[in-house]
């Protein structure tokens, strides 16, 4: 197991590829804080809850520690790190996973959704990297993952159209992962940024799409295991990288 005695945080861990990348860490031995917003079902039907994410986790064998919050918050950030600080007593791996789109026009987009998505994908990231990044220093090693997405580089609307904001979100983190990985190295921190080649069949996804949209989707497979493989580093291996599930598993083996 190649993470054993390490933990990690998986932000938006309730459903869809954060939690595929929490168990997945949690297999090499990891020990995993789930962080999300769902601890309930939701009424609207989109599946997939912390204490699910959990369960499945525990069904291993695994650690686990599911805590309620949203990374838009900043006292709810502070708050779920140091109940994983009093549970685990370090933070060795972030993966800045929590996402949401909105997939209406820029003509269409009211001021709130336009924030809202800018703040989950990109504030959220910042928030979440600020808390633990003065751990990680002490420890001197860790890997931050910020996931991004090709909507940040392709200029034609993409394949699935998920909106300017956010694209504009996606290429902000990108360029966060950038610099922070310059700030970072010289405490041993690894930061790189991963995103899906091809459209990944999620709760999220399949929420807000038909049948017809979903040919061609693939599983979480291959970003759980470039995210296993990320998780495992520190400043001296990979870092500074944006690249695809698809790049990262041809340039080293996956
Ligand atoms: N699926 C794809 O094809 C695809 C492609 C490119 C990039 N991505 C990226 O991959 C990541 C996961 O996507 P997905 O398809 O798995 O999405 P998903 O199924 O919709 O899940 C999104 C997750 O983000 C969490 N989240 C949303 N707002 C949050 C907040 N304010 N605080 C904490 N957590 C929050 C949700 O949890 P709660 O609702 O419980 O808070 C949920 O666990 C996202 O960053 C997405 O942009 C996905």
């Amino acid at each position: 197991m190649r993470l054993e005695e390490k933990v990690a945080i998986v932000t938006g861990a309730s459903r869809g590829i954060g939690k595929a990348i929490a168990v997945g860490l949690a297999r090499e031995g990891a020990s995993v804080v789930l962080a999300a917003r769902s601890e309930i079902a939701r009424a609207d039907g989109l599946a997939g809850t912390i204490h699910e994410t959990a369960t499945a986790i525990e069904e291993l064998g695994g650690k686990v520690l599911p805590v309620k919050c949203d990374v838009t918050d900043e006292a709810s950030v502070t708050a779920m790190v140091k109940t994983a600080m009093a549970t685990f007593h370090r933070i060795d791996i972030l993966v800045n996973n929590a996402g949401v789109a909105f997939f209406y026009p820029i003509a269409e987009t009211p001021l709130k959704r336009w924030e809202t998505v800018l703040k989950v994908n990109l504030t959220g990231a910042f928030l979440c990297a600020r808390a633990v990044l003065p751990l990680m220093a002490d420890q001197k090693s860790g890997s931050i993952i910020n996931i991004s997405s090709l909507a940040a580089d392709e200029r034609d609307g993409g394949t699935v159209p998920t909106g300017v904001a956010y694209a504009v979100a996606k290429a902000g983190l990108d360029r966060f992962t950038w610099g922070l990985a310059v700030e970072a190295g010289k405490h041993n921190i690894a930061v790189n940024c991963l995103k899906p080649k091809q459209p990944v069949d999620t709760e999220g996804m399949r929420f807000w799409t038909t049948d017809g949209e979903r040919n061609g989707w693939a599983s979480a497979d291959k970003m759980v295991k470039c995210g296993v493989f990320l998780a495992a580093q520190d400043a001296s291996g990979v870092t500074g990288t944006v690249a695809t599930d698809e790049e990262l598993s041809l340039w080293h083996g996956l």
